[in-house]
Order: structure tokens, then C-alpha cells, then sequence
């Protein structure tokens, strides 16, 4: 086989320590999608890279079945995980590769699992470039105005590139370099190898820096980027808050452009898997996540969507929406909270203070005011009072509820489950209704009123001589 295939690495090994925390970093979470994702997809896009090396080790397993979840078929047949017991830096890491790679590959592509977002172009402007000048090794570099907590690029008086030095071992006039190493490199092989297993861990952190590979390999450039805000590295909270910012703001510039309104846009927050259709508004400080939103609704402001289905002409006020499928034309809030499948058809009003779980609700159903719904199935057009409850809890189980069409619940009553309402039923205000009630019925079950004028209570209490 000709002796020509690139391949690629992704450093993941290490534990993320800056990030204080147990979750290993790359599986941070920017828009709905762990850290590492992004740079998955856009290897997935660069058909040139015949196989990629991800160098897992700290929470190995829990980083592996992440992405062996999140990848698709074409990019896993071309994975290899290398696991790094102990994270003795980022050369040791990539030694470790060594032994698994293919013996077409001839030039190795390596990029950081914290620095997400380098797009496709960057990298294959990176190889192209390492092909036509045929050295050795390439750097991808970018100029900060504040370079702090990255590498800095050593050049000599002819400007030529010469070292990596990192910020806790650089001088203070090496600090002041601006341009720096973004962790995205291409080497040719073998020279790699033999350069790198020259690297010590002469340094203040005791590590073997993949950096100082540089220093044994003569033949080497350094390729800037101007676009330093894809090259972002993530070792802190800070960090990683704003390249979420960062992706945040891509991804409703694109809602924008698919003529989507949203309002206020610094308050909103919708992730990668969201999709919304034309002439929908989406008001200040909703939170959407891994739903889909038809045509001309009206989200907002203040609603939290999760994995919800809303089709077209819709209105979500001020509401929390979890694992649900919406209908045409509904009205839902303010202050409604409806989860666990619950599924919701056309025409429906569900009002303030209303919850309701595990439940399906047919059309022109309403439920205005202050009630609870759980596993219950409610027929068309049935109202709901204010108040009304479907007691669906005895202690030890759920029970169910069936409403059937046109009934009329008053407000405040209570149906006791398992039961089964028929269809044109009204059922009194204030009942407590425990058995099925045939079609066609009015039901009343409650304390019956008495009024007894002039009270002798009511004489000794206002004092009146009646
Ligand atoms: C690294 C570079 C620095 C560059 C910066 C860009 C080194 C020595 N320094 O610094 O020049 O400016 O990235 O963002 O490489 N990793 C392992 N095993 C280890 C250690 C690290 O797999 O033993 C992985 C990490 O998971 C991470 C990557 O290597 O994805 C970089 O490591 P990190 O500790 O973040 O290095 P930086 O300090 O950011
Ligand atoms: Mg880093």
C-alpha cells in the first residue's frame, strides 16, 4: 500500500484539573454536545484522514462509550482508542500511539480535544500547507492581543520558527510574544517518532510536552490562523464559557437567517440539535433544547423546552415543557409544566398552574386553571374546571384516568383513579368522584349545603337581637 494516508490524533487523555471537577473535560457540555463532539463532526467531514487515534485515559471508558454514543458509522470504522494510564503530558500521550498506527499513514494530523471549534478549511489549509512546503513538522499558530496560558512561538531575528515554550517555563520577554500555539500540528513520519521519544521532562510541571518535539525536528514552519476564536482552548470554566458563547451565538445568527425572530437574543439559549420553522418568534430567556418547533409559534418569553415536539401556529408562555409532543394551534401558560410523554393534539388550551404528566389530550380539550393531570387520556373536547385533579397516586402505584368526549369536570373535583368517565358527563363543582360514571350522566357527590337563617351562632357572633 502506498505509503501516503494521513491520519489524525486527538489528544483526550487528560483529567482537565483547571476545570475542578470529576466529569472528564472533553465531555463538558457546549449547546447540547460534549466538548469533544465538536471536533468528531468536523473530522467526519475531512474524507482525506483515513484514521483517527484518540488518546483516552483519564475516566477511559466513560470518554470511549461517549463517543462510540455520539459518532456515526463511517467515522467509528475509522477509530482507534489508545488508552495513557498516567497522564505524563501531551508528548507521552501522543508517543503512546505509536505502536497502533497503520503503516500507510505518512503524515499525522494532531489536535487537542479542548480546542473544539478549528473548522474543516483550517485543518485542511493546515495539511495543504504542510504538503507544499514538505517539511516535517507544521504548527498552527494564531496572534492574542492576551496570549496568557498558552504557548508561546519562538522565532529567531529571520523570523524563522524555532520553539514552543510554554507559558510556566517562558521568560518575561517570551510572555510578551502574542503568537501562539493552538495545539493543532501535522508531522510527517516516522521523523515524529524519533523526535519524540528525545523529548524529557526538563520543565516546572515535570511533563513531557509534546511542544518540545519542535526542538528536534529541524525541518519545521509555523502557520498562523486569523481566526483566533476557533482555535480557543478550554482549561477553565472561564474558558469554556465563552467558547459556549461563542457557539450560542452561531447558532442563532443561523436561526436568524432561517427566518426565525428571536428577541433579545443574550437571553436565549438553544442547542445544537434544536430545529424551528419559518415566522416563529422566540421571546426573551427560553431555554431550548433537543426539540423542534413548527411554523408561525410563538415561544416564550421565559419557557424551558426539552426534547419537545411543538407543531406549526403554537403559543408557549412562560412555561416548562420536558419529553412532550405539542399540536397546531395550542395555547399553553403561562406558568404550565407538562412532562413524560404527555402528548398533546390540536386546538388545546392548557392555562396557568396547570401540570400534567403521562397523559394524552385530545383536541379542543381545556384546561385553564390550577389543575393536575396525570396518567390520564382526555377525549375531545372535554373541559376541565379550575382546580380539578386527577388523583392518580394511592401510595403504592399510578393509577389511570379516562375522561371521554364533551364532559364538562366543574371546578374542584377530584377523580380518584383508576376510573372512567363517559362521554357528554358533567360532573358537579367540588365532587370526590370514585366510580366509573356511565355516558350521558350528571354526577354530584358532595356534602349537601344547608342554610339555616338567623343562627343562634351567627346572633351571638355579630351580636344581633333578632
Ligand atoms: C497545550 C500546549 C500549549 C498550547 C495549548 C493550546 C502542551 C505542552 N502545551 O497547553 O502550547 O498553547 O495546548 O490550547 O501541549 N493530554 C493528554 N495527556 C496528557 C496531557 C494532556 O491526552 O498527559 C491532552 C489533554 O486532554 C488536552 C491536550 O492534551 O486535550 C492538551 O493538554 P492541556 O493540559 O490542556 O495543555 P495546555 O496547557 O492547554
Ligand atoms: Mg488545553
Amino acid at each position: 500500500m502506498k505509503n501516503s494516508k494521513i491520519g489524525c490524533v486527538i489528544l483526550a487523555a487528560g483529567k482537565g484539573t483547571r476545570m475542578k471537577s470529576e466529569t472528564p473535560k472533553v465531555l463538558f457540555n457546549i449547546c447540547g454536545q460534549p466538548m469533544i463532539g465538536y471536533l468528531l463532526e468536523t473530522i467526519s467531514k475531512i474524507k482525506e484522514i483515513s484514521k483517527v487515534y484518540i488518546v483516552v485515559g483519564y475516566k477511559a471508558e466513560e470518554v470511549k462509550s461517549k463517543i462510540l454514543e455520539i459518532v456515526d458509522s463511517k467515522l467509528k470504522d475509522k477509530i482507534i482508542f489508545v488508552y495513557q494510564e498516567d497522564q505524563k503530558g501531551s508528548g507521552d500521550a501522543l508517543l503512546k500511539v505509536k505502536k497502533h498506527i497503520d503503516p500507510s499513514i505518512a503524515y499525522l494530523i494532531v489536535l487537542s480535544a479542548d480546542v473544539p471549534l478549528v473548522s474543516e478549511n483550517t485543518i485542511k489549509m493546515l495539511i495543504m500547507s504542510h504538503l507544499k512546503e514538505k517539511t516535517d513538522c507544521s504548527v498552527l499558530t494564531t496572534t492574542l492581543d492576551n496570549p496568557v496560558g498558552y504557548g508561546r512561538i519562538v522565532r529567531d531575528v529571520s523570523n524563522r520558527f524555532v520553539d514552543i515554550i510554554e507559558e510556566v517555563d517562558a521568560n518575561e520577554s517570551q510572555k510578551k510574544i502574542k503568537e501562539v500555539n493552538t495545539g493543532i500540528y501535522i508531522f510527517t513520519l516516522p521523523i515524529l517518532w524519533s523526535a519524540l521519544v528525545k523529548v524529557k521532562p526538563n520543565n516546572k510541571k515535570k511533563e513531557y510536552y509534546l511542544t518540545d518535539v519542535v526542538k528536534f525536528i529541524s525541518s519545521k514552519s509555523a502557520i498562523s490562523t486569523l481566526d483566533s476564536q476557533e482555535v480557543k482552548g478550554i482549561n477553565t470554566r472561564k474558558d469554556l464559557l465563552e467558547v459556549t458563547e461563542l457557539v450560542r451565538r452561531k447558532i442563532i445568527e443561523r436561526f436568524l437567517l432561517n427566518g426565525v425572530n428571536i428577541y433579545l437574543p443574550d437571553t436565549v439559549y438553544i442547542d445544537i440539535h434544536t430545529k424551528i420553522s419559518e415566522d416563529t418568534e422566540i421571546f426573551s430567556g427560553c431555554v431550548i433544547c433537543n426539540s423542534e418547533i413548527g411554523r408561525n409559534c410563538k415561544i416564550g418569553p421565559y419557557s424551558y423546552l426539552d426534547n419537545t415536539k411543538v407543531a406549526d401556529d403554537t403559543q408557549i408562555l412562560y412555561s416548562y415543557i420536558i419529553d412532550t409532543q405539542i399540536g397546531n394551534n395550542c395555547k399553553i401558560g403561562p406558568f404550565s409544566r407538562i412532562i413524560n410523554n404527555t402528548k398533546i393534539h390540536n386546538n388545546v388550551i392548557i392555562g396557568n398552574f396547570v401540570e400534567i404528566t403521562r397523559s394524552i389530550i385530545n383536541d379542543y380539550v381545556k384546561i385553564r386553571h390550577h389543575s393536575y393531570i396525570g396518567d390520564t387520556e382526555i377525549e375531545e373536547k372535554v373541559n376541565v374546571g379550575a382546580g380539578s385533579i386527577t388523583c392518580n397516586y394511592d401510595g403504592i402505584k399510578k393509577n389511570k384516568t379516562y375522561i371521554g368526549k364533551n364532559t364538562f369536570v366543574g371546578s374542584n373535583v377530584n377523580l380518584v383513579a383508576p376510573i372512567k368517565v363517559g362521554k357528554n358527563v358533567m360532573i358537579a363543582a367540588g365532587s370526590t368522584v370514585t366510580k366509573d360514571i356511565p355516558d350521558n350522566a350528571f354526577v354530584i357527590a358532595r356534602v349537601k349545603e344547608s342554610i339555616k337563617p338567623q343562627h343562634r351562632i351567627i346572633k351571638k357572633l355579630f351580636n344581633l337581637n333578632m
